[in-house]
């Protein structure tokens, strides 16, 4: 049978381009950038905020048109809209075919097939209770030089603004074989880095096993020179883990953190767990260990009764530790979480001004950073040709910044090799090999 070509598009975490990717293997069919010519469409959906959830629905609408030249295209929505809206989706979208939550997608070859055969008419799969949740690797490229192996699937952590665990469930640890030989597959197709994926990955337990014991194994893969994982939970963050990161040269200097606030007050109102001062003690640890450690971190803006003695704390926060990249967000009410049910809102201009003087800042601190890069040797794992121009090269750093090199050839993809930085921009650095 002749293979059908599917184009995703993905909204949202990297779990999300992770579970297209499975997707992809799952229906064992070829990947393609334009929907034009597709058999099969999905919108892998992100529920986090209301404006993503709103561009996953309107996308669905665009590509409805193009049923008009091709009768046979199949349109699914999939992820965490699917998830969370489950039938009122197909109601409300006459044209959507089929349904499909984040642990669902062991099911999607039955799914195509009952729509094709129409024995069922646009099927919906959004059941929690599934055994098989990481039973589909994904769809690695040959050759491309970095990957994902997801550890860990849902959260248990109950974070007050969070839809995640409505929408992943609760947390399930992936056994250590599993893990170890996804990577092992992926580093026989090219892979050099992988990256380890989960809500909370540091909370990662299986069989008596723990997720310090899990970093020692995978620094045993052969052919494996680069190890990052994301993301972390700093409750999490033990000295048995840190001890890890320290004397496992595999993994990268980067560790994302998300800290959401610098106020004790809001982060109970989060029911986040830590306090600031927690956080502060286990970056002043991971430092110490570590010392050239790049860090970033998440923070929402605006939750819960936040004021402006809360929010200087978390402009205090950025200050201190200067993360060299803070993605910051405005809170986004979501359905059925405990923030919905809590009566005081920050209003939406106020959020919005502290947004934009956080981000402000924080584009000084991060350009900062970058110029701290110059004349620096830096060990760079080369992964393709640069985005800004073909005849370039770009790898990442350790610390997780893009590197654009020129006048290199396309033998070194793949390789670590030593680049000397010498130019800093805001948002990448330019180098040359040594
Ligand atoms: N465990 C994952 C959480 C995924 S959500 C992680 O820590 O990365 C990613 C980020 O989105 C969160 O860290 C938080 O900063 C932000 N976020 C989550 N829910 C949100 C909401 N309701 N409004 C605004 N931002 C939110
Ligand atoms: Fe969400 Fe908190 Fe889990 S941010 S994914 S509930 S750690």
């Amino acid at each position: 049978m002749k293979k059908e070509s599917v184009f995703i598009e993905t909204y949202g975490c990297q779990m999300n381009e992770y579970d297209s990717d499975r997707i992809i293997n799952a229906l064992n069919a070829i990947p393609t950038n334009e929907p034009n010519n597709a058999d099969i469409i999905i919108i892998n959906t992100c529920a986090i905020r209301e404006k993503a959830d709103h561009k996953a629905v309107s996308a669905i609408g665009r590509y409805n048109k193009l049923k008009k030249d091709n009768p046979n295209l199949i349109i699914g929505m999939s992820g965490c809209v699917a998830q969370l809206y489950g039938k009122k989706l197909l109601k409300d979208m006459p044209y959507l075919d089929f349904v499909l939550g984040p642990r669902g997608i062991p099911q999607i070859p039955k799914i195509i097939n009952n729509i094709r055969s129409e024995e069922k008419n646009r099927p919906i799969e959004t059941s929690m209770d599934v055994e098989d949740v990481f039973d589909i690797s994904p769809y690695h490229q040959e050759g491309k030089v970095v990957g994902f192996v997801s550890i860990q699937q849902g959260c248990n952590k109950k974070c007050a603004y969070c839809i995640v665990p409505t929408t992943r469930g609760s947390e399930i640890n992936r056994p250590m074989p599993e893990i170890i030989n996804e990577s092992q597959d992926l580093v026989k197709k090219g892979a050099r880095e992988l990256t380890y994926i989960g809500q909370t990955v540091n909370s990662w337990k299986h069989d008596g096993l723990r997720f310090f014991n899990l970093l020692d194994y995978l620094q045993e893969i052969d052919g494996l020179e680069r190890i990052r994982f994301t993301t972390s939970f700093p409750k999490d963050i033990t000295k048995k883990m840190i001890d890890s990161m320290k004397n496992n040269s595999k993994i990268c200097n980067q560790l994302h953190l998300p800290v959401q606030s610098g106020s004790n007050r809001i982060l109970r109102q989060m029911s986040r767990t830590y306090t600031i001062e927690w956080y502060r003690d286990r970056i002043e640890l991971l430092k110490e260990a570590i010392p050239d450690l790049a860090l970033s971190t998440d923070i929402i803006i605006g939750f819960g009764n936040e004021d402006e003695n809360d929010f200087q704390m978390t402009m205090d926060l950025i200050n201190l530790i200067e993360f060299d990249t803070v993605y910051s967000f405005k809170y986004s009410i979501r359905p059925g979480t405990p923030g919905e049910k809590m009566k005081s809102h920050v209003p939406d201009n106020v959020a919005s001004e502290r947004l934009h003087i956080l981000q402000a800042r924080q584009k000084e601190i991060t350009l900062k950073k970058n110029l701290e890069c110059l004349g620096k040797i830096e060990n760079v794992l080369i992964e393709g040709f640069s985005k800004q121009n073909q005849n370039d090269l770009f790898g990442r750093t350790s610390t997780n910044k893009v590197v654009n090199i020129k006048n290199l050839d396309e033998s070194h993809i793949g390789k670590i090799i030593n680049v000397k930085i010498i130019e800093a921009m805001q948002n990448s650095l330019i180098g040359e090999k040594i």
